[in-house]
């Protein structure tokens, strides 16, 4: 079969959905080796049985509604490439914004030891890497295969400034008291009763990685009060977080930290915040 009769036939499978029609190029680009001009160009290619038995592997998944980073295994996050499985958290466009900033602190602020708590496929911690090779990084996380995903993504990125703890948030580098420069966060802060957690985007995703107990707020809460005990006189606290409960992060924030800032992310909405320990 060419590559033209198998599109034709997912438009009949996908009717009116433009999106899986579009996202279909992607799988072939994937399954080839090659680039969207090339299948432009190549329509006519003809596929082999083990191509055409994948193509339709994907495309079934798809349209059950299966996230396409768990189906190719693969994410890009700030133009770097990430294996990613499933049960691990797939990173949002929106942490990117939140990694920019503090890749931007670190290198303006100079910052050597960074934490990042509940590091899911390892994005933050890598990308900080990569962009900061003179830094010394902790990723932190309580899921074991987590650990063992970014053991194989700083592999793969040839990267070697990060140490991987498994950990219930601070409980394993209890002896690191007042030694970050930085600690950065993206945890879960969604309230279980919240309709998005059964949304298409959200109900392949592991609830360890979204729900947080007292309406969402729960470790957040927790990772603003403990972090000050492990951050270093003048060390920033940088957490990402939605609008739910927004006033009480900002309340807690202020308690604890000085020069507590909210920087808006996607959407144009406020979604990540940052503090500085000044223990005087
Ligand atoms: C929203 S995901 C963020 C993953 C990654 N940092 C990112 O931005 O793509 C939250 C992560 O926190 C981890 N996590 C949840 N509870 C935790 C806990 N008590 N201790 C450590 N990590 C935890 C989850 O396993 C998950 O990887």
């Amino acid at each position: 079969m060419k590559i033209k009769n198998w599109l034709n036939k997912v438009c009949l499978y996908s009717k009116t959905n433009l999106y899986i029609y579009k996202e279909c190029y992607i799988f072939i680009e994937f399954l080839l080796k090659k680039d969207r001009i090339w299948i432009e160009i190549n329509i006519n290619f003809k596929l082999s049985l083990k191509n055409i038995e994948y193509l339709n592997l994907f495309l079934i998944r798809r349209l059950r509604g299966e996230p396409i980073a768990y189906i190719l295994n693969k994410y890009y996050f700030l133009n770097i490439s990430y294996i990613i499985y499933p049960d691990i958290f797939i990173p949002r466009l929106g942490t990117e914004y939140m990694v920019d900033y503090v890749i931007k602190l670190i290198k303006k602020e100079n910052l050597l030891n960074i934490l990042d708590l509940g590091s899911g496929t390892g994005v933050i911690a890598c990308t900080i890497s990569k962009n900061c090779p003179n830094t010394n990084i902790w990723a932190l996380d309580n899921n074991i295969l987590s650990i063992n995903l970014i053991k194989i993504n700083c592999l793969k990125l040839n990267i070697n400034n990060i140490n991987l703890l498994k950990s219930n948030w601070f409980l394993s580098i209890k002896n690191k008291f007042n030694f970050f420069n930085l600690i950065v966060s993206n945890p879960p802060y969604i309230w279980k009763k919240d309709i998005c957690v059964n949304n298409n985007d959200l109900r392949f995703e592991c609830r360890n990685s979204l729900l947080s107990k007292s309406k969402g707020i729960e470790d957040i809460l927790y990772i603003i009060i403990s972090s000050w005990n492990y951050l270093d006189n003048k060390g920033w606290l940088v957490l990402e977080h939605s609008l739910l409960n927004f006033n009480k992060i900002i309340y807690y924030f202020k308690k604890y930290y000085f020069n507590v800032y909210t920087y808006k992310g996607i959407n144009n909405n406020y979604r990540f915040t940052v503090g500085q320990k000044i223990f005087k």
